[in-house]
């Protein structure tokens, strides 16, 4: 029997093997003393044998096996190159293991197949990654291959994982556990809005503040397949991997994506703060981290495709003096693009709109100290282009499929494409000083593969190799390509299309479990939303903004002089405060007003936090109830200033101590008692800050 451990000051995870079969996770929770004896572990481990069951229970392993009777989904499932259905049974080759770090290594000799798990827990982070490999001697047709899989809890009623919409992602689905399986598989061939490949697992009891929890993501944008399963006998299994039949060739060698996976012993916020930081501070590669986030402007709800130079400019200088840092080009810039059903693939400026090119504008945003971003749709063509004219075959799927957005997707499997765009995008890096590419992907595949995903990977790769300092955010009519595997290759993600403040609070809330502020795009919108119709007061859109990566994309022109000066300060708030806020743990409050959707966003170290608690709704009691907030030295004062008291309507008619100024609280009673806020309408914040005395 062989055992291995791999531990971080708050978890362990051992994994044991015995008479040379595949390993499996035999614990995974709370950290184990040093002392912990793996071998008795492995026994203890073991389940009992009752009438009606096999003799012994097969293991439920890293990838279990249907040749060893497992009684559920297996974790690989392959045929020969001739089509025949190979049944791998993997023995015992190797194990290594480095500085937290574990690869184990199993051998199938009569079908030619070797299994590679690695395994890496990151002490800092508290960010379990795990991946599988599989080689094979000769060409192999792969069907599914999980990555390593784990033991879901058998304290948990309940699983959380995401689904969502356009204009309206990341809406948490929680569905019990019960004999059989929950199966999502995204056969889109893109992350998706209805597909974040996330899971959360809370152990019962479990809030976002307190209890045990557990959570997965699956680092990869060409969709992806999770099986959650109640084995008959009570145990149960989490496999994940790209979406099955997704590889269209035989090879020689798979691997999926990295599994990233988490266990937290202080609620939910312990896993959201793993994946915040894990993705901060190891995955995103921002060109220079010590650059703070700039404000964005986006021009896309100002003007549509409807582009002219005076009013752009005119725009600029309006969003400069609002405090934008950076203006971005959207959509309708290139070839004959008056709308959405032409020109995608022709990346020229359109001489009509542009007759010396993008450089007076360039030259007018740099003159407002605004840095220049621009739109690209890379991996998608018009059929009215030309580029379509001259290479029909280009296009994935057939000539009778169904369009989106009236565009087809390129088959970036091809180099040929690829090349092309690298040198029709290089053309415009090379001679335009932009620091920054909207890069949008606006349907999904005729049919998932894999060879796809790989194609813009390696696109995005290499546009960034040749230009280093180019900041490149992820957009997919808003939210629908936001995973780890393209944010190992971008920096910012638009959650949604919807500007919407409300819409946007939601999903920003539930966004947090997996993503941190620096990240995280959130424009002011138009005063009267486009994309769901409703009217909000510029604060609430504006404090929205601000809790993420802030821009506007109103029409400055349509703003009065009260909304002006209102999105001036809140702006100026925000850069006063980005830095700290860029590593901040946000933190999902607990509140018990099922209207009230708060957050706490906490410094490193502690000594400074700010909450939004926003009201959704009007609430069911008449009062507000205390909000209490989370992670505070208890025996520490804090100073609590709502800081715009100002915004108290004619409504709230008494005098919580809040509404004149700040107060000093101990960290036991803002935690166990909680803040109660001053009375407000819907469709609006209260900030409170808080310091350390
Ligand atoms: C979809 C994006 O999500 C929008 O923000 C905008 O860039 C449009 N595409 C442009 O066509």
């Amino acid at each position: 029997m062989r055992c291995w451990r791999l531990d971080d000051g708050r978890q362990t995870l051992v994994l044991g093997s015995d008479r040379d079969h595949l390993a499996e996770i035999i614990y995974w929770g709370p950290r184990l003393p040093d002392a912990e004896d793996l071998t008795t572990l492995f026994s203890a481990h073991a389940i009992d044998v009752t009438g009606g069951m096999l003799d012994a229970n097969p293991e439920l392993s890293i990838c279990p096996e249907a040749t060893r009777s497992f009684p559920g989904q297996p974790g690989l499932i392959l045929r020969a190159g001739d089509g025949t259905p190979l049944l791998p049974k993997f023995c015992f080759e190797k194990a290594e293991q480095g500085d937290d770090q574990l690869e184990l290594r199993f051998v199938d000799a009569a079908n030619g197949l070797t299994y590679t798990a690695h395994f890496s827990i990151d002490p800092a982070t508290h960010m379990i990654v795990a991946q599988a490999t599989l080689e094979a001697a000769k060409p192999v047709h792969l069907h599914w291959l999980s990555a390593p899989v784990f033991p879901g809890p058998q304290l948990s009623d309940d699983m959380i994982d995401v689904a969502g919409r356009w204009c309206g992602e990341f809406q948490l689905n929680r569905t019990p556990w019960s004999p059989g399986m929950r199966y999502r598989e995204n056969r889109t061939g893109r992350t998706g809005h209805e597909h974040f490949p996330g899971l959360i697992l809370p152990c019962r009891g479990a809030t976002n503040t307190r209890g045990h929890a557990y959570a997965f993501h699956y680092g990869w944008s060409g969709g992806h397949r999770m099986v959650a399963e109640e084995l008959p006998d009570g145990r149960r299994q989490i496999q994940f991997g790209h979406a099955a039949r997704v590889e269209s060739a035989p090879a020689t060698r798979f691997e999926t994506a990295p599994l990233y996976a988490v266990f937290s012993d202080d609620g939910i916020n312990g896993c959201a703060v793993a994946f915040q930081r894990h993705l901060r501070d190891r995955i995103v590669q921002f060109p220079d981290p010590a650059r703070p986030r700039p404000v964005h402007y986006n021009c896309w709800e100002a003007v549509y495709f409807d582009h002219s130079l005076p009013t752009l400019k005119d725009i600029a200088t309006r969003a400069a003096t609002l405090g934008a840092e950076r203006f971005v080009l959207d959509d309708g810039w290139f070839g004959n693009r008056d709308d959405d059903t032409r020109a995608l693939s022709d990346w020229e400026v359109d001489a009509r709109k542009y007759p010396d090119g993008l450089a007076p504008l360039i030259a007018h945003v740099h003159g407002l100290g605004m840095s220049f971003g621009l739109w690209f749709e890379p991996e998608m063509i018009n059929p009215d282009s030309d580029i379509h004219r001259a290479h029909p075959d280009w296009a994935l799927g057939g000539e009778d499929q169904i369009l989106g957005r009236n565009q087809k997707a390129l088959n970036m499997g091809c180099a040929d494409v690829r090349d092309f765009l690298f040198d029709r995008i290089a053309a415009i890096l090379e001679t335009q000083a932009i620091d920054y590419i909207k890069w949008d992907h606006n349907r999904v595949l005729p049919t998932p593969d894999a060879a796809q995903t790989r194609g813009s990977y390696a696109l995005i790769d290499r546009l960034r190799a040749a230009f280093p300092m180019v900041e490149i955010e992820s957009c997919a009519s808003g939210g629908g390509r936001i995973d780890f595997g393209i944010l190992s290759r971008t920096h910012r993600v638009w959650l949604s299309d919807s500007n919407d403040a409300l819409e946007r609070l939601k999903m920003q809330h539930n966004a947090a479990i997996f993503l941190p502020m620096a990240v995280t795009g959130s424009h002011v919108g138009p005063r009267k939303c486009h994309t769901s119709g409703r009217t909000l007061d510029i604060r609430f859109r504006a404090w929205v903004a601000a809790q993420r990566h802030m821009g506007f994309e109103m029409d400055p022109r349509e703003l009065t002089e009260e909304e002006t000066a209102v999105l001036t300060e809140v702006t100026a708030w925000w850069k006063a405060n980005r830095d700290w806020m860029f590593d901040a743990d946000i933190l999902r409050l607990d509140s018990p007003d099922r209207a009230v959707i708060a957050e706490q966003q906490l410094a490193q170290g502690g000594a400074r936090f700010v909450v939004f608690a926003g009201k959704a709704a009007v609430s069911d009691q008449i009062a507000p109830r205390p909000l209490r907030l989370t992670r505070l030295s208890p025996d520490a004062q804090y100073r609590i200033d709502l800081i715009n008291r100002g915004d108290a309507g004619p409504l709230s008619r008494g005098a919580p101590a809040l509404k004149s100024g700040p107060i000093t609280l101990s960290g036991a009673y803002l935690m166990n008692h909680g803040l109660i806020l001053p009375w407000s309408f819907p469709e609006s914040m209260w900030v409170i800050e808080g310091t350390l005395v």
